[in-house]
């Protein structure tokens, strides 16, 4: 029988989570529901289920089998607290929270009450990339170098702000971090430098299309820095930023004994010992994470990238931040995390 899913926060995001939803046989969208009204009804007449502005109705209302939240860093903790209580499965979008507080008390929850959660951390379901960690699985790797590049900021409202998006590095360049322990495993220690390179006050006139080039009151860095190092030795890099330039880019390069990998977006090319090797994703693939969660739902099986994953990888980027706020010094993960992770 199809999954029942409620989606909470009906923004950007979660178009593709409805549209992938809709189209599904195996899931069944029965409730949608944002704090702005409006966009909970808009969102329910496109894609079906009861519109609601009000998560805690709907759960009690609606009894979905599992929720997709897809609101903001600062909208976390109450939303997936109340869901577990009731035995609700969660799928949650990066990042899972904006502070370790948030995300230890939403993890504390999963434990106590036993339910399925799926991190959105899409790049680990998609085909190419499954086949690089495999591949590196088996070797020493030397160096993780992830850079994140966007062409401007989203205008919303919530990114330009430290204390609700987390900035560029724990809302965004999460994916980049988070695909790092992926291939490389757990992170030790982070060393973090963030910057404000340019301007960002509009002039006169500035009108925005599409990402924002200005933007009046934003507090976040526009370009950060970071050096990891891994448990198992290996180095990484990070470089991220969102000076408005002409295109979208993200991806790795993996230096590995025998092997140069080159990850580029979702798809993947290397060189090893056996020789070239390349593949690009499907179209389908951000589509994938959504699709094992609700399997995992169906079949009482594992999610592929759980809450604790989330944790960890969220912890990664305040560690980069707490590296900053001590000039510089490397800061251990171990400080970060809650006990036990
Ligand atoms: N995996 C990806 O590729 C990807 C891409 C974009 C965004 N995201 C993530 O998805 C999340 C949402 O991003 P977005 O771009 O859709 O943002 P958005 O601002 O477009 O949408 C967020 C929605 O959540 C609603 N909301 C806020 N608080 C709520 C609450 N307490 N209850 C119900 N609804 C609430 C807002 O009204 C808004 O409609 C962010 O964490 C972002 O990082 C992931």
């Amino acid at each position: 029988m199809a999954v029942r899913l409620g989606f909470v926060g009906t923004g950007g995001i979660a178009n593709r989570h409805l549209t992938c939803a809709k189209a599904h046989p195996d899931m069944d969208i029965v409730a949608t529901c944002d704090v702005a009204p409006d966009r909970a009804k808009a969102a329910s007449e496109k894609y079906g289920g009861k519109p609601f502005s009000d998560f805690r109705a709907m759960y009690d209302e609606v009894k979905p089998d599992a929720i997709v939240i897809c609101t903001p860093p600062f909208a976390h903790g109450d939303i997936e607290e109340e869901a577990a209580r009731r035995g609700i499965h969660f799928f949650v979008e990066k990042p899972v929270a904006i502070s370790m507080a948030m995300a230890g008390r939403v993890l504390a929850a999963v434990r106590e009450y036993g339910v399925l959660a799926q991190v959105g951390y899409m790049f680990r379901l998609a085909p190419p990339i499954m086949k690089a960690q495999q591949m590196l699985s088996t070797r020493p790797i030397a160096m993780v170098q992830a850079h994140y590049y966007m062409p401007g900021m989203p205008a919303n409202g919530w990114w330009a702000k430290l204390e609700l998006g987390g900035g560029q590095l724990v809302e965004q360049a999460t994916h980049m971090l988070d695909l790092g322990r992926f291939l490389a495993g757990d992170v030790k220690s982070v060393i973090g430098k963030t910057s404000r390179v340019r301007d960002w006050t509009p002039p006169a006139g500035y009108e925005i299309k599409g990402l924002a080039a200005y933007w009046e009151g934003m507090d976040i860095p526009d370009t950060t820095a970071l050096i990891l190092e891994y448990e198992s030795g290996s180095m990484g890099t990070l470089s991220c930023s969102l000076v408005p330039q002409v295109s979208w880019d993200n991806g790795f390069k993996v230096v590995a004994e025998n092997a140069l990998v080159t990850i580029d977006g979702a798809n993947v090319r290397w060189q090893n010992e056996a020789g070239p090797f390349e593949e690009a994703a499907p179209g389908d693939w951000p589509s994938l994470v959504l699709i094992d969660f609700v399997h995992a739902v169906m079949n009482g099986g594992k999610t592929t990238v759980p809450y604790e994953e989330g944790v960890k990888s969220l912890a990664v980027s305040l560690a980069g931040y707490e590296s900053v706020n001590r000039g510089h010094q490397p800061v251990e993960l171990a400080e970060i995390l809650p006990a036990g992770l």
